[in-house]
């Protein structure tokens, strides 16, 4: 079934490799070596990542994968992002600038908003951010309380799948950033959202924070509207972006 299909507003799935294993392939292939997780939990994705340093920010750690591996250094910062970035210089923390960033925190879209522009300010032209979970596959899951998802969602095809209200940062940065480059891609479970040419000194996002919490928490959450955000945005194949030799032609230098 086609994304935006009428009648079925949302992809049946999503049919392309696993995140982690797109996510481990980019890392390698674009040769990153300062990575940022914000989200990291028992830090499967991190145990995955090729990189010389890597600085995982969760509020909550339960680490129980090998996060070390396939890298020189790994920082563990356990603070909310929001402490995080008030309260740290990346760049004397990773030695130098962003080259990945992985944002997979709290799953509402405000959130979501703040650690895109406060990961932005410390990219560079060449920085790649990846955002999870903004593709979801059906209502529940986006629910934005997560207790009541669990409980919606435990009799669909997806129990135990929250992705919160994220989806909404598409029509966000279609809205206020067109100037960004944003690739959909069909990682199951629920997508992934990579965004290249950024600008760390674009305001637009901080300045109108406010405006923008106001605008998106009255667009509903509903199919119909998550529907629309499908409709608005063309999936692209993990498989040709990982098949392909040469990553410039998705991502940018
Ligand atoms: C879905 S898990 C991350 C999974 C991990 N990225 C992976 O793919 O293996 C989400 C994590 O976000 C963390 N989190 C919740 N609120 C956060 C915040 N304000 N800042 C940073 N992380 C947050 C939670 O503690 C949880 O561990």
């Amino acid at each position: 079934m086609d994304a935006g299909d009428s009648t079925h507003p949302l992809p049946d799935n999503h049919h392309g490799l696993h995140y982690m294993a797109f996510m481990a392939h980019i890392s390698r292939a674009r040769d990153s070596r300062r990575y940022l997780e914000i989200g990291v939990s028992q830090g499967h994705l991190l145990s995955h990542i090729h990189t010389e340093t890597a600085i995982a920010v969760d509020p909550s750690f339960q680490i129980s994968f090998n996060v070390s591996e396939n890298k020189k250094a790994v920082t563990l910062i356990q603070a909310p992002s929001d402490t995080f970035f008030a309260e740290y210089d990346y760049e004397a923390l990773a030695n130098g600038t962003l080259d990945l960033a992985f944002l997979d925190g709290m799953h509402t879209f405000e959130y979501l908003l703040r650690d895109f522009y406060n990961t932005e300010a410390i990219s560079s032209n060449r920085t790649l951010i990846v955002m999870h979970d903004c593709m979801p596959l059906n209502a529940e899951m986006a629910d934005r309380d997560q207790k009541r998802s669990a409980e919606t969602g435990v009799s669909t095809r997806f129990p135990y799948h929250w992705t919160g209200d994220v989806w909404k940062i598409i029509p966000i940065l279609q809205t206020y950033r067109p100037d960004l480059r944003v690739i959909y891609v069909d990682c199951p479970p629920t997508g992934l959202v990579c965004v290249t040419n950024l600008d760390p000194h674009s305001s637009i996002l901080k300045d109108c924070y406010f405006q923008i919490v106001d605008e998106f928490r009255a667009l509903k959450n509903d199919l119909d509207a998550i529907g629309a955000m499908y409709r608005g945005i063309e999936i692209t194949s993990s498989a040709v972006i990982t098949n392909d030799h040469d990553l410039t032609l998705y991502f940018g230098g």
